[in-house]
């Protein structure tokens, strides 16, 4: 392989831009094409970045040689089948959240990963954010301690993407905000605690907003369908028990009435010689003079804050990946418990 990775895009909405940027900006890395069914938005992307070659069937792009990797970025149910074609296509595969729908084609496309030994990683964020980065290396010190309990979060006043674009649809997106941005925090919190381990899932879920037509931001570029579909969570609240004794609590909202004073999102982790508090990064303790709080920087990162870059790095360095396979598909495995505990009001057991 040439020093410098040769990249093709899949999707160029909301975040397929995102990747572009990054992209544009790795001194290791160039964008040589980018797929995108929407004739417009290909046009614009390919002239913003002069990207020489698009098309509108990534099956052409996949069938392009001197293309080393993907990065994908469309709607969540096109992930499995674009995600197992890249990977027989042999490319090295960086893929938005969520690895899939549902844990079932997660599976699949974790197996297709290790049969052609191509590295394939979940573009999960928040693992490569600074103040996560400094609570791990924390974490890893036992500064904090045996952490027993865990609750992360992300509570959005009027945060629901576009009403009737493929997120708000149970078919496309697989789940509402649990899913979208509950995943996040969840799958960073797990990170944290080093422990994937879940047994057990009682959660409930609600749409209280979305089905009202209330709540909405202006998010992803995808088309919108006419009846405005909304069928999927505006609010999620998830309880999980860990084979360790551990336990983590989940509060995920698209749109509800909740304060503004406070932060958005976040992750708490209470341990027996400290607590840790995220974003930013704090640190609660009793000290020599009574309770402490120390306000945590960063000096320098074990890993680049930018997920593709790190991407490419560990492509090129055959190095393993911050996001590892074998999680991606436990968290996977947790959200379908998540909606499947909402739909029947039982605990669900994972083991
Ligand atoms: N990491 C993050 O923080 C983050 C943030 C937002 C979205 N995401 C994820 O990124 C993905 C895309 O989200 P988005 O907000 O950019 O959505 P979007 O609707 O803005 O963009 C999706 C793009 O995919 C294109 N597309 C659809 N079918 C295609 C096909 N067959 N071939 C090529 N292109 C196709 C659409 O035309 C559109 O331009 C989702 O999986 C979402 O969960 C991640």
């Amino acid at each position: 392989m040439a020093d410098k990775l040769r990249c093709g895009v899949i999707g160029t909405g909301a975040i397929g831009l995102g990747h572009l940027l990054s992209l544009n900006s790795c001194p290791r890395a160039t964008a040589v094409a980018i797929a995108e069914t929407h004739t417009q938005r290909a046009k614009e992307a390919s002239e913003r970045f002069k990207i020489p070659r698009s098309y509108n069937d990534y099956r052409e792009l996949l069938d392009q040689p001197d293309i080393d990797a993907v990065t994908i970025a469309t709607p969540n149910h096109l992930h499995a089948e674009m995600t197992m074609e890249a990977l027989k296509a042999r490319k090295h595969v960086l893929l938005e959240k969520p690895l899939a729908t549902n844990a079932k084609d997660a599976a699949r496309i974790v197996e297709t990963a290790k049969k052609v030994k191509r590295t394939l990683m979940v573009g999960q964020n928040f693992r490569f954010n600074r103040y996560t980065q400094m609570a791990k290396m924390l974490i890893e010190k036992g500064e904090v301690g045996e952490i027993y309990h865990a609750r992360c979060f992300w509570l959005r006043r009027n945060g629901i993407p576009r009403i009737g674009s493929w997120f708000t649809q149970k078919k496309l997106a697989g789940g509402g905000c649990a899913l979208d941005i509950g995943g996040h925090l969840l799958d960073a919190c797990l990170h944290l605690i080093a422990d994937f381990d879940v047994v057990a899932v009682t959660a409930q879920t609600y749409a209280k907003f979305g089905p009202r037509g209330l709540g909405e931001m202006d998010w992803g570029k995808g088309e919108v369908d006419p009846a405005k579909t909304f069928d999927v969570d505006d609010y999620g609240v998830a309880f999980l028990r860990l084979k360790s004794g551990r336990t983590v609590i989940l509060e995920a909202s698209w749109a509800a009435y909740v304060p503004s004073d406070v932060r958005e999102y976040g992750i708490d982790l209470f341990g027996t010689n400290a607590g840790l508090s995220l974003y930013p990064a704090r640190m609660f303790r009793n000290g020599p003079n009574g309770y402490e709080t120390i306000h945590l920087s960063v000096p320098k990162l074990p890993h680049s804050e930018d997920r593709i870059h790190h991407f490419v790095a560990c492509v090129l360095e055959g190095k393993r990946t911050l996001v590892p396979l074998e999680e991606s598909l436990h968290l996977q495995q947790v959200l379908d418990a998540i909606y499947a505990s909402a739909g029947t009001g039982k605990e669900v057991r994972l083991k």
